[in-house]
């Protein structure tokens, strides 16, 4: 595979706020997930991970470098962090990583706000990573290109690195902190797919015709929108990188489920490649189970699903049989949410709705941009 490089969408204005950037990012959601560390410092994951950024669901962070500062002020949702809160801390650790790298010492304040409820399994790492990365880089300077961006993001939270950019993206696992980045799928699809047969425009041979599922079209026809049942938003009782090494040091399905996702991987982008939803929905809900079937064999089990996400996914496989294209994931977190066509997500959502009597909240999210930056504080109302 060809590896691509898109520009994120970079808004500077005249009215440059020196050392000031502002970022925001929107979430991803893993179809094929990232679960497991092979190396923690530089957070190289074991598996490649395929996910889908979603629109109206991000995080925005603005990072000024001020000279008057004897130490870094970390604002999220309004609130300040104490100096021992282990977000603050991971906050300051990607300050630090760009302070190196652009050669200064100065402290930052840094506000971000999440417009998604914080780890609850509703990705709000990954907005707040990659926002955090793209406005603290920019505003020390450093020009990084796309793909280091999502380097620099990947160090603050893995799955950070895939909400640099839009729509459907790889994270090519890699061997090192050089290859271990995110891609977005269009491009890398646009490079090296070959055309495919449209049946329906082939006529004259309706033999081949005849034996093409109609999915198999081309990847225009591929329209997801994931509806995201939100059951609970209180903190997870286990953090994501605790239980990812548990399972790893002790998990016996850990090993199996990283072969597994390799198979899982190659089936999701040719979904994607021929527009298949079901193929996608099918290889995807697949892949999430058999990573919390993991955690559960942990020692001790790790267990972020609870009995109001099995009543959401038997909602879900029922729904199915009656014909609805639905197919659902979780995070470390009991949320579920469920992949379908766009143009019957809203009929889909209130189907849902119906048939669950847990009380959730329900939204609609279609695939959103990658990360967009300013250089200008007065723009964050804009982003
Ligand atoms: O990036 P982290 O450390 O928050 O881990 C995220 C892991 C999952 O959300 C469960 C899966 C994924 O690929 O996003």
């Amino acid at each position: 595979m060809q590896n691509v490089e898109i520009q994120p969408k970079v808004t500077f204005d005249s009215s440059l706020a020196p050392n000031s950037a502002v970022a925001k990012a929107n979430v991803n959601i893993a179809l094929i997930k990232y679960w497991g560390k092979r190396d923690e410092r530089l957070i190289l994951p074991y598996t490649s991970s395929l996910s889908l950024t979603l629109s109206d669901l991000y995080a925005t962070t603005s990072v000024h470098f001020d000279e008057s500062l004897s130490a870094d002020f970390v604002t999220l949702d309004g609130s300040a962090l104490p100096t021992d809160d282990s977000t603050r801390l991971r906050v300051v650790a990607m300050l630090d990583l760009v302070r190196e790298k652009a050669g200064i010492s100065t402290k930052a304040k840094v506000v971000s706000h999440n417009h998604v409820p914080i780890a609850a399994g509703l990705a709000s790492s990954a907005s707040g990573s990659a926002a955090l990365a793209a406005a603290a880089s920019y505003a020390a300077g450093l020009n990084l290109t796309p793909r280091e961006l999502s380097r620099l993001a990947r160090r603050g939270s893995g799955s950070a690195c895939r909400s640099i950019f839009g729509g459907f993206v790889l994270w090519n696992k890699g061997e090192d902190d050089e290859t271990s980045y995110a891609e977005p799928i269009a491009d890398l699809f646009a490079e090296t797919a070959e055309p495919l047969a449209d049946p329906l425009s082939e006529p004259a041979d309706s033999h081949i015709s005849a034996s093409l599922p109609t999915s198999l079209l081309s990847q225009k026809n591929l329209n997801p929108a994931m509806i995201v049942v939100t059951l609970d938003s209180s903190k997870k009782p286990i953090s994501s990188r605790t239980a990812m090494r548990r399972t790893v040091e002790t998990s016996p399905a850990y090993m199996p489920w990283v072969e597994q996702s390799k198979k899982d991987l190659a089936r999701a982008l040719d979904a994607i490649r021929v527009g298949s939803i079901e193929q996608l929905g099918e290889v995807m809900e697949q892949n999430s189970l058999g990573m919390h079937e993991t955690m559960r064999k942990a020692n001790p089990p790790v267990n972020y699903l609870t009995d109001k996400t099995y009543a959401v996914l038997n909602a879900v496989c029922s729904m199915r049989e009656c014909g609805w294209p639905v197919w659902a994931t979780m995070d470390a977190g009991p949320n579920v949410k469920v992949l379908t066509d766009a143009g019957c997500a809203a009929r889909a959502a209130e189907e849902l709705r119906g048939r669950v009597a847990e009380s959730a909240k329900f939204t609609i999210a279609l695939p959103g941009d990658g990360v967009s930056v300013s250089a200008s504080l007065k723009q964050a109302a804009k982003l």
